[in-house]
């Protein structure tokens, strides 16, 4: 029976990827359903959630900083229960029960359903432990409470797990083999957020690109299908997606980009390395050539789109030539931002077990900083074409730099900021490039023709 006492309170906080930001939004609806409601202070939480992350050492390491912090709070209210969800749960499952006596609850990704049954296990004295990975669990059923504050851009996942094995990547040993979504969950629910309201929904998986659902007649319905039939559904609301796999990213995808003006002309493509030898090595399953035939195809498909990217240095075998093949594949492809990070070994991985963590702590550092510095000069000149062309932005929000400004994003995903006038939060604007600076796009409303 519903409780109509006062509502019991979760706090929530959430680390790594979109993935994980779809996740805690599932999380939220499930535990709205048992009488809690969500607060942003820790102190008056019954219960205390984290979402955590392992794809790097250091991530790892930010979630005990913030167990400690938790573990406080519980000193101060006893009856406060503490758990700990998302990938670290499921890698490090025995670790944190043994070392963290505050922590009450560790279910991994795709247990989140168990989380009401598990906290009845708690209040009888015992930890609630789930960490059982699954090959059909997607939530596909369960329509997400959004985190977002502004309600006019939402994540909604369409696939789950990964099944590609890149030898230095975590994630499919903490999320599990690959799964897609119903696709008429997915559709339905974008139409929901379409009538609500919404005006930019991204579509998010591992590899969104082998999203592949297999109809009663045994009939394929790939990612080119999905995106095709979520950009029908409403002319005015814009679509993004993420991660794109280069080794699976179709022409028929590109297609689809092309020839519907909503889906936003931005591809996140991570490269990781330019060498074919450390991609190779990496079990990436693509060439450099092949890579650069990627670009190729979206720049002739999609003049004007943005590309960006994931680099990585530091990966065992890396030499001086293979750094260099990476600065000019990033000078090949002129991506207009890049997440770049160091090798981080993770134990359990192909990498951790067959090959040795060869590359010194500073050369990695070298890399990294000449690989960032290459960028930032990428990212400005990119900025700076934009300069004296007319986009059409999604407003956002009040800028962070003046509350005279708003700021937005274009298709291509660059933060445009302009002067508010009269536009509103969730408005489509016309906005003249004035100036650039390497993270951010400067104009004035243009009245639309
Ligand atoms: N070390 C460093 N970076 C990693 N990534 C994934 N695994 C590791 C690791 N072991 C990076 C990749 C990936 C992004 C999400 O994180 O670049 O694309
Ligand atoms: Fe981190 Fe990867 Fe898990 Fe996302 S899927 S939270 S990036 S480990």
């Amino acid at each position: 029976m519903q409780d109509t006492g006062p509502k019991k309170k979760l706090y929530m906080e959430t680390y790594g990827c979109q993935m994980n930001v779809a996740d805690s939004e599932v999380v939220v609806a499930l535990m709205e359903q048992e009488g809690y409601e969500l607060t942003e202070r820790m102190d008056e939480a019954s219960l205390i959630l984290v979402n955590t992350c392992s794809i790097r050492e250091n991530a790892e390491q930010r979630i005990w900083g913030r167990l400690d912090v938790f573990r406080q709070q519980k000193q101060k209210h006893p009856q406060t229960r503490v758990g700990v969800i998302g990938c670290m749960a499921e890698r490090l499952k025995d670790r944190l029960i043994e070392r963290e006596k505050s922590v009450d609850l560790v279910i991994g990704p795709d247990a989140y359903r168990a989380l009401p049954d598990l906290l009845e296990q708690v209040e009888s004295g015992q930890k609630g432990v789930n960490t059982l990975l699954s090959r059909e669990e997607t939530y596909g059923d369960i329509l997400p409470v959004r985190a977002g504050k502004n309600n006019i851009s939402a994540f909604i996942s369409i696939m789950r797990g990964c099944n590609n094995m890149c030898s230095y990547c975590i994630v499919p040993y903490v999320r599990g083999r690959e799964r897609s979504r119903d696709p008429q969950t997915i559709l339905r629910e974008v139409r929901e957020l379409a009538q609500s309201g919404y005006r930019e929904i991204t579509l998010i998986g591992q590899n969104v690109d082998s999203y592949h659902w297999k109809g009663s007649q045994g009939e394929a319905y790939p990612f080119a299908w999905l995106l095709d039939q979520v950009a029908r559904i409403d002319a005015n609301l814009r679509i993004r997606f993420s991660t794109s796999h280069p080794k699976d990213l179709s022409d028929q995808v590109l297609e689809a980009m092309a020839r519907h003006s909503n889906i936003c002309k931005h591809i996140h493509l991570p490269v990781q390395s330019g060498s074919s030898q450390v991609l190779k090595a990496m079990n990436r399953g693509y060439t450099r050539e092949w890579y650069q035939n990627r670009i190729d195809a979206i720049r002739s498909r999609l003049p004007g789109a943005e590309i960006t990217t994931d680099i990585m240095t530091g990966f065992p075998s890396e030499t001086e030539a293979d750094h260099r093949e990476t600065l000019s594949l990033m000078e090949y492809a002129h991506y207009d931002f890049a997440y770049m990070f160091k090798y981080s070994e993770r134990p359990g991985t192909r990498a951790a077990r067959r090959m040795e963590d060869d590359v010194p702590e500073a050369v990695k550092k070298k890399r990294l900083q000449e690989i960032i510095e290459l960028q930032n000069k990428r990212s400005a000149s990119s900025k700076e074409r934009a300069v004296g062309k007319t986009y059409r932005v999604l407003v956002e929000g009040t800028s962070k730099k003046s509350d005279q400004d708003h700021h937005g994003r274009n298709s291509q995903n660059q933060v445009v900021v302009f002067p508010k006038g009269e536009t509103h939060v969730g408005d489509f604007v016309d906005v003249y490039i004035e100036q650039a600076t390497p993270g951010t796009l400067i104009g004035k409303q243009v009245k639309s023709q």
